[in-house]
């Protein structure tokens, strides 16, 4: 029989996506429900570490599930790699009583949880809460969708500006190794060309290919850059490229930044964050003790951290395809 959970504690860890609030939520009011006692921990994996504990109830989470960032805040732990770091974690949650934890974050954050239930034979969920939809299991991950419509809503803006003086415009947008922000994006604005990481289409191509676009009549441009590119050094480095090699346009830059991982989020992700915050709980109270909640057809799934950690999200052959048709 499983020994029924007493204590879960629930931490956000690794870069915030808006979304990460209403998830906490979740776990908490949830916890609540199935009238276990819930403890949230401050700063992520480092807060984990520094004993930096509190208890939540169902009324500390209320007026959060609008709210953008995270109320538990967030951190990049380098400690929580070290064994000293997860010693000190461990003895922490057994201070506290607490019998299961829940994280909230990325690959990174999952790859820490997976060592830590190794050694110390620890139950852990994880919830997918990165901007970058690039974790493997699941088709999307909280905050994704808000950072979607955040870069929709900037390129809209500089659209219009592109239009009036005849302009190409270079837009980077984040994802670290991954170009789904960029793809989905630059879909959903219209964008002339889209450049990821996951494929590389040369300098050259991509002057040809704005050639061909300016012959056809348009008269701004604009490409959505993917952070971690490789096609040039950097994006003002390929806009000079550009300037230097295509006639006719005079060529600008904006770097989206942190915009995008901030703002209050949308309804789809708030959704997204409550239930797999619920199916969160759900998985602890079975005896789940090493899986991710993903979204598979939108339908909960348990994904094993390994199996999450162990490749990036693909980017979808169909949606290159529809980029290149509409563009045209
Ligand atoms: O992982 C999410 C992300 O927003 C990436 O897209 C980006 O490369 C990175 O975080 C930026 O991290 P930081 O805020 O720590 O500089």
């Amino acid at each position: 029989m499983i020994k029924k959970l007493q204590k879960i504690a629930v931490l956000t860890s690794g870069g915030d996506a808006p979304g990460m609030n209403a998830a906490i939520r979740a776990v908490v009011r949830s916890c609540a429900y199935h009238n276990i006692a819930c403890v949230g921990v401050f700063r992520g994996l480092q807060g984990l570490i520094e004993g930096d504990f509190k208890d939540l109830d169902a009324r500390s989470v209320k007026n959060i599930i609008n709210r953008g960032g995270t109320f538990l805040k967030t951190a990049r732990s380098k400690d929580f790699f070290e064994k000293e770091g997860r010693a000190k974690a461990h003895q922490n949650l057994l201070n506290e009583g607490v019998d299961a934890l829940i994280v909230i974050g990325g690959d990174g954050t999952f790859t820490g949880a997976s060592i830590f239930i190794k050694e110390f034979n620890f139950p852990i969920v994880g919830l997918p809460g990165t901007i970058d939809n690039d974790i493997h299991g699941t088709d999307f991950t909280i905050g994704y969708d808000t950072a979607l419509n955040t870069v929709v809503e900037a390129i809209d803006k500089i659209r219009d500006t592109a239009n009036s003086h005849n302009r190409l415009f270079l837009v980077e947008v984040m994802g670290r190794d991954a170009g789904h922000i960029a793809l989905n994006a630059g879909i959903g604005a219209g964008a002339e060309e889209i450049l990821i990481p996951e494929e590389n289409m040369g300098k050259d191509r991509l002057i040809e290919s704005l050639e061909r676009s300016k012959k056809s009549g348009k008269t701004s441009s604009i490409i959505v850059v993917s952070e971690g590119d490789q096609i040039g050094k950097n994006i003002f480095e390929l806009a000079d490229f550009i300037q230097n090699n295509l006639e006719g346009y005079d060529v600008r830059v904006t770097v989206l930044g942190h915009i995008q991982r901030g703002g209050s989020p949308s309804c789809y992700d708030r959704v997204l964050a409550s239930r797999m915050g619920v199916a969160a709980v759900d998985a602890l109270m079975e005896g789940s003790r090493d899986v991710m909640i993903g979204i598979v057809h939108n339908k909960m799934m348990q994904v094993p951290f390994e199996e999450a950690i162990k490749d990036k999200q693909k980017i979808d052959a169909e949606l290159i395809r529809v980029a290149d048709i509409t563009s045209i």
